[in-house]
């Protein structure tokens, strides 16, 4: 296992007898392996990290590096599923003020005209290119974002506009899939069987990340290695299953309300975005579920930290922790000390960090009677971050499957749309 998943911190009491959940747990993994369960026609991921083809892969790597040569900008346009796995996993993987030649920027996940108006005009003063990506093709905030970007395409560079469009959706039905007929825009198939936020292992993350510089390769084999260790309906071994089955005590039997996500780094706090997705949109139904939210450490101590130390007991977290970062920064001696910190000379940020992680980790649970869950990376890279999305949608099925909800749609979301759909006039609403 790539994830240490630890519950030294997370009481005695609130450690259900994995042995007796065997039974349950097996027959659910029996459920998802002959995809009998609910929602069962939307487990094309559970398998894709081992059947996607290495042409496919070659494809998508040759292309995006074409954008690589040409372009200085990407636009990914999406929202949900269709952008936060490559947003998490580009922000994880290149840092927030990133060196790469190669910029990507956010649209279509928004309908703020300032936030759109800001970006159009930015992109003014760039040689940008787009990748949209919808499975339904027929997203509000995408297609008018990619609209209006196709405007300033055509304006910027003519009819030679389509050379710099990539597409991802279905193979067959949608909008956009229409559209791509036409056009002939280079396009990648985001399959039937996988939903959105299960998708990152696809085109719709993988055009993204090899654009950025990425290794999808080793981002996949990160996924496939997770494929294969949770792979294993036996709840006393496998630590995917652990997770799961412990949210799900803590929540049915100890009675929380709340999830939180903790990350150490504020290159992570995409990654906690993807997975507050994953988990909410996959299990918030029926009147169930915890409800996952997150912090980015240690600046939030200094705000939402005050409440998890003494607030109401309604929370438990789950650590987010990658032992080595990529960069550090030793402390210095200063003769003078008057900030007084030389006590930390020859320290480094990462044991300062370190320090402050172990400290809150203790203060919580001893003091502030709060369970966690840690789940510890040795180091933040593709093939990692890989396993780590694979573990995660894991969980997320077998912790769905507990509450008997399915994972894989999201009725609740068609309400906004369908009234604003009606409030704008749309036909046949
Ligand atoms: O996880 C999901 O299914 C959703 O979040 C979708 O990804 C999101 O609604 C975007 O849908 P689409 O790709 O059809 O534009």
């Amino acid at each position: 296992m790539k994830i240490d998943v630890g519950f030294d911190y997370l009481g005695e009491k609130n450690l259900p007898n994995f042995n007796r959940y065997k039974r349950k747990i097996a027959s659910i993994d029996k459920m998802i392996k002959e995809r009998t369960g609910l929602g069962n026609d939307y487990l094309g991921w559970l398998d894709y990290p081992l059947s996607i083809s290495t042409s496919l892969l070659d494809d998508i790597v040759s292309t995006a590096n074409v954008f690589r040569s040409k372009y200085d900008t990407l636009v990914v346009c999406g929202i949900g599923g269709s952008y936060l796995g490559s947003k998490a996993s580009i922000d994880a993987l290149r840092g927030l003020k990133t060196t790469d030649p190669m910029e990507i920027v956010y649209l279509g996940n928004s309908l703020d005209p300032n936030y759109v108006h800001e970006m159009l005009a930015y992109l003014k003063t760039r040689n940008f290119s787009v990748c949209v990506i919808s499975k339904s093709g027929t997203t509000t905030e995408t297609s008018v974002s990619f609209r209006l970007l196709k405007d300033l395409l055509k304006e910027q560079y003519g009819d030679k506009y389509r050379e710099r469009i990539v597409a991802v959706t279905d193979e067959t039905s949608g909008a956009l899939r229409k559209e791509v007929n036409n056009e002939g825009y280079k396009a990648y198939v985001l399959p039937g069987d996988i939903g959105g936020r299960y998708s990152v292992m696809t085109p719709v993350g993988l055009f993204p990340l090899a654009a950025a510089g990425i290794d999808i390769k080793a981002f996949m084999k990160g996924m496939n290695e997770a494929r294969i260790d949770c792979d294993n309906s036996d709840i006393t071994t496998n630590k995917c299953y652990q997770y799961a089955l412990v949210r799900y005590y803590l929540h049915t039997r100890k009675k929380y309300k709340v999830e939180m996500f903790n990350v150490y780094e504020p290159r992570l706090t995409a990654v906690s975005e993807w997975f507050k997705q994953l988990f909410d949109e996959s299990e918030g139904k029926d009147g169930k579920a915890l409800l996952l939210t997150s912090c980015t450490f240690t600046t939030d101590l200094h705000s939402l930290g005050q409440f998890i130390q003494e607030g109401s007991k309604i929370l438990f977290e789950t650590i987010l922790y990658v032992k080595n970062p990529d960069n550090d920064i030793v402390i210095k001696e200063d003769p003078e000390n008057l900030d007084g910190l030389n006590y930390l000379t020859g320290k480094s940020l990462s044991f300062i960090n370190q320090k402050a992680y172990i400290g809150t980790l203790k203060a919580h649970y001893e003091n502030g009677n709060v369970p966690n869950i840690t789940l510890t990376l040795d180091k933040m890279d593709a093939e990692n971050l890989g396993y780590l999305y694979y573990f995660l949608m894991k969980a997320c099925a077998m912790s769905a499957y507990l509450l008997n909800v399915n994972p894989f749609n999201q009725p609740g979301v068609e309400v906004y749309k369908k009234n604003m759909f009606h409030l704008l006039g749309k036909e046949g609403y």
